[in-house]
């Protein structure tokens, strides 16, 4: 039989452990990060979690543990997983010539925001001064610190654990003095008109972050990269008014959209957007 898929070999092991009807609710895909695999499983073969588990990590080179995860929860962007094989989910992933430690577990890593984490590094600039408002584990300030040579980057993150990985990753990446890690919401962190960039990395609802986004940007203006989620029959208008429109509030004007895209889909016909936008100062000179 010629091979043709994950779920092929998924199904050779289990052929004879679960019901012959459920072999095609197996997963076709799985998540990796770092030795770490995440499974989504279909309500179906949740009671064959450990077959599966094992099956998994025969079929996949260099797997230590296997989670079976459910969806990422609130602000602070937990997942909620559990352990089905193996012990520790604590890994280190590479990605983009960069180093992510964190437990697969407990901190999301999507593999949807791939391109865009490798494209931030190619957008920022050298000397230039960086604020990630939503830093997680570094996710984006990593990538810009060691590929774009910026002059600094303030990395801002809420949940203690993710920021606990995000120190250990700047000492990992030999980035300690260009990253600058800050714990707090980002929406009380002010650290002043400092920014050529900001990097709004999170969603839904990122609007209510942008008077803060503005407050970073120098006073003469700067970039932001907006992350948000739109229905199809809003894009590309209803973001690039909330733009326009928060940037009159804030004594900005929206000089140029740089760049618009999809990130990844989100719901039926709700994508994850993000739009690279120049502001220019509407204060007079
Ligand atoms: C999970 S990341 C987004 C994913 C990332 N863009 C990627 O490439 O995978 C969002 C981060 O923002 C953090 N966060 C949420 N609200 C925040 C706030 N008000 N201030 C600072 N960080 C916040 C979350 O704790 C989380 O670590």
């Amino acid at each position: 039989m010629k091979l043709e898929s994950f779920r092929d070999l998924l199904e050779i092991y289990l052929r004879g452990k679960m019901p012959e009807e459920k072999l095609a609710c197996l997963p076709s895909g799985f998540q990796r990060v770092g030795d770490v695999i995440l499974l989504n499983l279909r309500p179906e073969v949740i009671p064959y979690a450990s077959d599966i588990a094992f099956a998994v990590k025969e079929s996949v080179k260099g797997v230590k543990a296997v989670c079976r995860i459910e969806e990422i929860e609130g602000e602070a962007r937990m997942p909620k997983a559990e352990l089905i094989l193996g012990s520790d989910t604590i890994t280190i992933h590479k990605e983009n010539g960069c180093l992510y430690k964190l437990d697969a577990a407990r901190i999301m890593f999507s593999k949807g925001n791939l391109a865009e984490r490798g494209k931030m590094a190619t957008l920022a600039r050298s000397g230039e001064v960086v604020v990630d408002m939503f830093a997680g584990i570094g996710y984006f300030s990593l990538p810009i610190a060691i590929h774009a040579k910026p002059k600094a980057v303030y990395a801002i993150e809420i949940n203690p654990l993710a920021f606990s990985y995000l120190k250990e990753n700047i000492r990992l990446n030999k980035v300690d003095g260009k990253v600058l890690p800050i714990l707090g919401d980002c929406r009380k962190v002010n650290l002043g008109g400092i920014a050529d960039r900001v990097v709004m990395g999170y969603l839904p609802g990122t609007a209510a972050y942008l008077p803060a986004a503005f407050k970073a940007l120098k006073p003469a203006g700067g970039v932001l990269h907006y992350h948000d989620t739109y229905s199809e029959s809003e894009l590309w208008d209803a973001p690039i008014d909330e733009l326009a429109r928060q940037a009159e509030r804030n004594g900005f004007r929206l000089k140029q959209v740089l760049d618009k895209r999809i990130v990844k889909n989100y719901a039926p016909k709700v994508y994850h957007i993000v739009i690279d936008a120049q502001f220019e100062t509407a204060r007079p000179s």
